[in-house]
């Protein structure tokens, strides 16, 4: 007999009913990251044009589509990152968890070495840099560890599975410059920023 691969359904129906518990961050990550193990091991689960670059416009390399909100404020998106895309660091202002489903993506992190005493200015210092190949899952941990660069440095596509405790939209976020350490407060107006 074959065995019934799990759909997006199932999905964000297993996030849905653990976000329904109430769980702590731990439990989050704990349980979400094996529902989300089982999802990016079967990119069937994800409809196809989901899965390429959007091909035109200013970011045509990119792909970013959202395949759930939830008013529980669950938000899971495709992202597609074309050969040489890059997203400068930047935080999410929730917490999150990253599947890649195919190919290779380089994640660096930075922690935040200041003091935070003033405004608009972050120093941040490199922590790691990491090339998540399929199957592997990365975890955002807001203010903890979370400020992030993406690249791709393959020759095609890779694709990720994004979720988050809340819709990005409207969050108010910051992209850091590493050379300056000048701050830039942003809120997305889609979730077309990882
Ligand atoms: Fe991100």
């Amino acid at each position: 007999m074959a065995t019934v691969k799990y759909s997006l359904e199932e999905f964000v129906n297993d996030m849905e009913g653990l976000l329904k518990e109430q769980p702590d961050q731990h439990r989050i990550f704990d349980r979400g990251s094996s529902y989300l193990e089982k999802l990016i091991a079967n990119p069937a689960a994800i409809p196809e044009e989901y899965l390429v670059p959007v091909g035109q416009g200013a970011r045509g390399n990119h792909g970013s589509y959202a395949l759930y909100q939830g008013e529980s404020g669950l938000l899971i998106t495709s992202v597609v990152w074309g050969p040489g895309d890059h997203a400068s660091p930047h935080d999410h202002g929730t917490w999150g968890m990253i599947g890649v489903m195919g190919n290779h993506l380089t994640e660096t992190r930075f922690r935040r070495v200041d003091d935070r005493t003033v405004d608009g200015y972050a120093r941040l210092e490199k922590d790691r840099s990491v090339e998540f190949t399929s199957g592997e899952i990365t975890l955002l941990i807001p203010e903890v560890d979370e400020i992030h660069q993406m690249d791709n440095f393959t020759d095609r596509p890779t694709v990720e599975i994004h979720v988050y405790g809340d819709n990005l939209r409207g969050l108010n976020r910051s992209r850091y410059d590493l050379e300056s350490g000048k701050i830039t407060p942003f809120a997305t107006q889609k979730y077309d920023n990882c």
